[in-house]
């Protein structure tokens, strides 16, 4: 990758895509291949997130093996794909993530404040900027080269009003901030140079390395938008709010994954539907990849090598795991699972094969399966292949070493050993669109919305 070029090719989350980033054929027939990543409830497009996985394969699941009311768990929520989706859908959700940038995208979508109380916030902190404005903020290196001077005093006002308290203590509005301007940090500009992000222009999915940044800029002469924070702030909430949402809130935890399933804040056998996808084998660092986001949300040094933050980051999450190692958490993971789940609920693991230098790729679900699922107290209802579109996955722009996610995702469905779960025999239509009745009716609830506000 050494073009801007290749920049536009590559970044774009929030705009249209042509093919499904997650489109493949199943062994089942058709399951999420062709579906655009952009179906579902517009909240969905808050921020984009490694690893994450569409929001109809979600609804396929909720739609296969819960009812409305039924409890919904998905302890490495990510992006908070799971949550939301329950709550559209009617359901309760709990879900769970230790990576601050995925605990904030999380909470948001699973507990949104009104579109009123939201604005209504957004203004009272402009006001409170315009009248004491922002000293020359104090920031690394790696933070500045990324933005122009007057769009980062704003930003780092933000910052530092956010951080006066601790994240799990952040109020609705505060983390539907922090989410939604984690989701227009950086992104790519418009051919006509505009856009809707605040930095120079570079990928919106992941953070590239700060001296690969710093080299981009020096050598393609990059110049950082004087934007306001403020503006695209409330653009990008229209864009997050343009479908209603009703339905119950769910509840957000930022716990290892693993304490979780085993302490006292779930009860056991009180899940109906799991759905997750857990961290593969050092398939992405959730550190690394947001560096620029987790700075944001208060996490220092996360893009360098020994940085604190990174360290940090590092020694909490599961990404780091060799095979063996990673065995050891799966069947910690299964076992918890099975604590929770009722005994007629169902689990869904979405994990993908995980490439193999020299070798054929690990079929990391199914050999952790045929490994340790006897352990596991589990019995497995079907293991569905979705064979993905290679060249629309974010890692291979990394190239062949440092990528190792393949083109197959793999997900286990599964059940207790005592358990007779009952599947709907409705069918899901992959090819339906999204209830909201369009764009064009999304748009003018958003109209009636403003004007009562
Ligand atoms: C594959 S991603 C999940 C993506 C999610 N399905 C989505 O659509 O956005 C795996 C997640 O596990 C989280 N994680 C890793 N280790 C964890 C741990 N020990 N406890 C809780 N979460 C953890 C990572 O932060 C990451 O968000």
């Amino acid at each position: 990758m050494s073009t801007q070029m290749d920049w536009f090719e590559d970044a774009f989350f929030d705009e249209p895509e042509r093919d499904s980033v997650d489109g493949g054929t199943t062994n089942l027939g058709p399951l999420w291949h062709g579906v655009s990543p952009r179906w579902g409830h517009s909240m969905h497009t808050m921020c984009s997130y490694h690893g994450m996985f569409p929001a109809k394969l979600v609804h396929y699941f909720i739609q296969q093996f819960s009812k409305p009311g039924g409890l919904v768990l998905d302890p490495f929520s990510g992006r908070g794909t799971v949550p939301l989706q329950a709550r559209v859908e009617g359901r309760r959700s709990l879900s769970n993530d230790l990576n601050p940038l995925a605990y904030v995208l999380t909470r948001a979508k699973a507990d949104p404040p009104s579109w009123v109380a939201m604005n209504r916030f957004v203004s009272e902190i402009e006001r409170h900027y315009q009248s004491h404005g922002q000293p020359e903020p104090d920031v690394p290196p790696d933070i500045r080269m990324l933005f122009h001077p007057n769009t980062l005093r704003q930003i780092t006002f933000l910052r530092d009003r956010l951080l006066r308290r601790e994240i799990v203590d952040w109020s609705p509005e505060e983390l539907m901030l922090a989410g939604a301007l984690a989701g227009i940090l950086h992104g790519s500009h418009r051919r006509d140079g505009t856009s809707r992000c605040l930095s120079i222009s570079m990928p919106n999915t992941f953070s590239m390395s700060p001296t690969y940044v710093k080299n981009f800029i020096r050598d393609n002469k990059l110049n950082a938008p004087d934007q306001d924070v403020f503006e695209c702030v409330r653009d990008k909430l229209a864009r997050l709010y343009l479908d209603s949402f009703e339905g119950p809130s769910g509840q957000s935890f930022k716990e290892d994954a693993s304490s979780l399933l085993a302490g006292k804040i779930i009860k056991p056998g009180t899940v109906d539907l799991l759905i997750t996808s857990p961290p593969y084998l050092r398939v992405v660092n959730y550190g690394t990849a947001n560096w620029i986001r987790l700075w944001w949300l208060g996490i220092e040094e996360v893009g360098r090598q020994r940085g604190a933050g990174r360290r940090s980051l590092d020694a909490a999450l599961d990404h780091q795991h060799t095979y063996n190692s990673y065995r050891t958490f799966f069947v910690r993971m299964l076992k918890g699972m099975r604590r929770v789940l009722h005994k007629d609920g169902v689990a869904v693991l979405v994990i993908g094969d995980v490439a193999n230098p020299g070798e054929a790729p690990l079929p990391l679900a199914r050999q952790l399966w045929d490994d340790v699922g006897d352990e596991s107290g589990l019995r497995l209802l079907d293991l569905i292949e979705d064979h993905l579109a290679v060249q629309n996955k974010v890692s291979r722009i990394w190239g062949d070493t440092k990528g190792r996610a393949t083109d197959r995702d793999c997900v286990l469905v599964l059940a207790r050993d005592d358990g007779d779960p009952v599947r709907a025999t409705d069918v899901v239509e992959w090819d339906e669109p999204y209830k909201d009745g369009g764009p064009d009716a999304a748009h003018a609830r958003l109209r009636d919305l403003r004007h009562a506000s």
